[in-house]
């Protein structure tokens, strides 16, 4: 099996820089021994300094490295966004593959969201370069091959859970034989499995709800609810280093025309993408305001949101419109935000 390699590419800069170093060092000797001579030297600079032209831009023409992480990517969550991110620290270019709809049903079974859905949840994510729409799920040699040669992919990248086919065997067998394989920190306690169980809960919770609210309450009635109802609650709270990891860390410049924008943002969308995509057209910097999950509840009903309120800013601030969220924004624009 013939598989490109990058490695001579690398050696080759590194080669360079050594040579640059040298050449400095004799340009130096040179150029004192012209001056010694009364200039007879002088007629060889021009050449000299084309060579170290040639291999200082050799030494800035550092290659970028590309990266390649696929996935489903289906109700897109914070888990992805932040396996994009840790990807993308690996080199310097992330393109993801998108997986299709049709290789998913074959290997997980049927997605929620479309192709379509989730290539623009994917495309809206600030670590994103490059998307491969109907990516495969196994990584062929085929396709291997098309990512090193013509997308010129350096490493291939996944989170650290295994990712197995049908027969179980690895999905990422033939790259990690390659030696071009690299691995991420998978996020614990968010999944999309887990977000169907969720949307399942709620559902149920209000259906009981329902119920509840058409017969008359047992003794005992409140507590069965309150149990279905936590049944669901993520417990993730993130660190102040996650959300500066998924912030760009810039505020609005002096005269920058500030949009803010609020909502729930609950279970993050195509439909969001678009919508911040244009509010952020409005002006120079964006603001987003993300609602406390007591008022998403109070204005959606009982078993809304699905995601809690960390969850949700996350989504948001991983979006490449998105400047800077206020996590648990009130209802109404105030005064003192507007100022
Ligand atoms: N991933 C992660 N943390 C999570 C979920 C996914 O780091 N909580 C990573 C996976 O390891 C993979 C990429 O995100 O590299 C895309 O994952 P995907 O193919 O969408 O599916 P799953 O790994 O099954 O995750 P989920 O069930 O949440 O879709």
């Amino acid at each position: 099996m013939e598989f490109d390699s990058s490695s001579s590419i690398w050696d080759g800069v590194y080669y360079h820089s050594h040579l640059f170093g040298g050449l400095m060092l004799t340009a130096a000797l040179l150029g004192l021994s012209s001056s010694y001579f009364g200039g007879l030297g002088s007629s060889y600079l021009p050449y000299m300094l084309s060579d170290l032209g040639f291999f200082y831009k050799k030494k800035c023409e550092k290659k970028r490295i590309r990266v390649y992480m696929d996935g489903c990517f289906d109700l897109m969550h914070y888990g992805h966004a932040n396996a994009l991110r840790q990807a993308k620290a690996l080199g310097d270019e992330l393109v993801v593959g998108v997986v299709s709809d049709e290789e998913i049903v074959a290997n997980k079974g049927p997605p929620v969201l479309s192709m379509e859905e989730r290539l623009a949840l994917v495309s809206g994510l600030k670590w994103v370069d490059e998307v491969i729409a109907n990516a495969p799920y196994a990584i062929t040699e085929k396709f291997m091959n098309s990512l090193f040669n013509e997308h010129k992919i350096d490493y291939i990248i996944h989170g650290d859970d295994p990712c197995l086919l049908p027969d179980g065997t690895d999905a990422y067998a033939l790259a990690k034989t390659a030696g071009r394989y690299k691995q991420i920190k998978r996020t614990e306690g968010v999944s999309s499995t887990d977000i169907v169980g969720r949307i399942l809960s709620s559902l149920k919770d209000a259906e009981a709800c329902e119920n509840h609210d058409n017969t008359s309450s047992l003794p005992n009635d409140d507590h069965k609810e309150s149990q279905s109802n936590s049944s669901h609650i993520s417990q993730f709270l993130p660190t102040s280093r996650r959300i500066v990891q998924f912030s760009n860390g810039k505020g609005p410049g002096p005269n920058a025309r500030v949009v803010y924008i609020d909502g729930a943002f609950d279970l993050f969308h195509a439909g969001h993408v678009e919508i911040l995509r244009s509010a952020r057209q409005l002006g120079d910097f964006l603001l987003v305001g993300i609602h406390t999950d007591q008022i998403v509840s109070e204005h959606r009903g009982k078993g809304h949101p699905i995601m809690h309120l960390h969850e949700r800013s996350l989504s948001v601030l991983a979006c490449s419109y998105v400047d800077e969220v206020i996590i648990g924004a009130p209802w109404e624009v105030t005064r003192d935000m507007v100022c």
